[in-house]
């Protein structure tokens, strides 16, 4: 695990020298083996079918939220909810609730929550701002 310092409400600093990679973050978000999300959120994910609606909607997050806030909402929401259902994917105390298989070790790697950070960052309601294809 690395060291993860919260300011504010924001996790400022990446927690990888690697810069994220949004195409790998789309990946693992639509993934319902890995990441999950699809359960509890909608987004602008087309070829998804029945995403659930207990979190809000993913579309536009990248302009309500800083890349920092979005760190600090995938390593570990309950610093922003303590009574928040999302998991907490890099925050090791967490994994004893869950198989021993990932005992140790947080639900995503580091190297996976920059991915994510940078894939959500690319989501914007501002047409003009969406990533060319
Ligand atoms: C078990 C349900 C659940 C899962 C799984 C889940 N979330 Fe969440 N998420 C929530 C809820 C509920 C909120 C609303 C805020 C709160 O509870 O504090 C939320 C909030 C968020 C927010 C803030 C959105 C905003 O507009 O403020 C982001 C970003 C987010 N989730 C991304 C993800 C990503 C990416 C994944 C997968 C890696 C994921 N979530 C998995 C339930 C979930």
């Amino acid at each position: 695990m690395r060291p993860v310092t919260i300011v504010g409400r924001e996790i400022p600093e990446p927690l990888t020298t690697a810069p994220g990679d949004p195409e790998r973050g789309r990946t693992l978000v639509v993934d319902r083996t890995r990441g999950l999300c699809l359960l509890c959120h909608a987004g602008p994910f087309p070829e998804e079918r029945f995403p659930g609606n207990l979190g809000p909607d993913l579309s536009g997050v990248g302009d309500r939220l800083s890349p920092g806030a979005l760190r600090l909402r995938l390593v570990d929401g309950r610093a922003l909810n303590p009574d928040t259902i999302m998991p907490s994917y890099y925050r090791l105390q967490e994994t004893v609730r869950i198989g021993a298989a990932w005992r140790d070790r947080p639900v995503l790697e580091a190297q996976a929550i920059e991915d994510i950070v940078a894939f959500l960052i690319t989501l914007r309601d501002t047409p003009s701002e969406r990533p060319v294809p």
